[in-house]
């Protein structure tokens, strides 16, 4: 079938949209990692905060489409308000934070099985239809592994800084440094590594345990030529808190965390605005 030439492309159009939502956005950070699990989006959640804390304008996207875990993670779990004249939809804001994602579009519990292309149908659409409006900063919260999501992401978003979160244990590191790879082949202009439950901090003495093993994050980022934001370490509170919508960065007493996103969010801007 052709293509009707007096009708518009639906494809040239979201790309439009999407370059204009671009124009009105600084800085684009994509977060992935090699490996599940190892703390993608508390690092997402936790360093938009503490950007919005240094005054920026701050998105999170959530583009983990299988597996969304950003609105557990903020609080933010009510469905996002469409505009009825148009396919634009709003963004939630929670704190501050604009946020999208698909789960609270999905009744609870239901799996979405969608293979890649449909996937990567609703990261563009994230893009071209979400008003986002003017901001500093839109991070994406990608899925584990190097698949179809990164790949749209690194396309479509253009970002400017790819984050890569590893545990220090090898097995993480291993993909880590595919991660990295990955992110230098999409020519990714800067890749900053974070190292996450890097020791565990005791609830009770706040001595630091080095359950993980530390430093294997830094090391191999040095290897491999590219920045190393910082280590998170593993701590109660910080489960505590992304269980219940309200991450710790947010929290009025002071801790080890918060202080060490503190450090990573001042790194990127920094590396950002080199
Ligand atoms: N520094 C930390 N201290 C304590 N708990 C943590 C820390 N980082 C992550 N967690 C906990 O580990 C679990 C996994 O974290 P998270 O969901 O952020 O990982 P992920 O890499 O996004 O996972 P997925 O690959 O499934 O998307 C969560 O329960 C989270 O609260
Ligand atoms: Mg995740």
């Amino acid at each position: 079938m052709q293509n009707d030439p007096a009708q518009p492309n639906p494809i040239d159009e979201q790309d439009k949209n999407i370059e204009a939502a671009l124009a009105q956005i600084k800085h684009r950070i994509v977060v992935f990692s090699g490996k599940g699990g190892v703390g993608k989006t508390t690092v997402a959640v936790n360093l938009a905060y503490s950007l919005l804390k240094q005054n920026n304008q701050v998105g999170l996207l959530d583009a983990d489409i299988t597996g969304p875990n950003v609105p557990k993670m903020t609080g933010a779990e009510s469905s996002p308000a469409s505009l009825g004249d148009s396919n634009h939809v709003l963004p939630l804001i929670q704190n501050g934070l604009k946020i999208i994602s698909i789960a609270p579009m999905l009744p609870n519990d239901a799996p979405l099985i969608w293979r890649g292309p449909l996937r990567s149908n609703a990261i563009r659409q994230f893009l071209a239809d979400v008003l986002w409006g003017e901001l500093d900063y839109l991070l994406a919260d990608l899925p584990p592994g190097t698949g179809d999501e990164v790949l749209t992401a690194a396309q479509k978003m253009l970002p400017q800084m790819a984050i890569v979160v590893t545990t220090p244990q090898e097995v993480s590191l291993i993909d880590c440094r595919r991660a990295v790879n990955m992110a230098k082949k999409l020519n990714i202009p800067n890749i900053g590594v974070v190292e996450n439950m890097s020791g565990l901090v005791c609830p009770h003495c706040s001595e630091e345990i080095d359950i993980f093993g530390t430093g294997g994050g830094e090391k191999m980022a040095k290897q491999m030529d590219v920045h190393f934001l910082g280590r998170i370490p593993m701590e109660l509170s910080v489960r505590q808190g992304s269980d219940e919508g309200k991450p710790i960065v947010l929290e009025s007493t002071p801790s080890k965390t918060s202080e060490a996103f503190k450090k990573i969010s001042e790194n990127v801007e920094k590396i950002l605005s080199e």
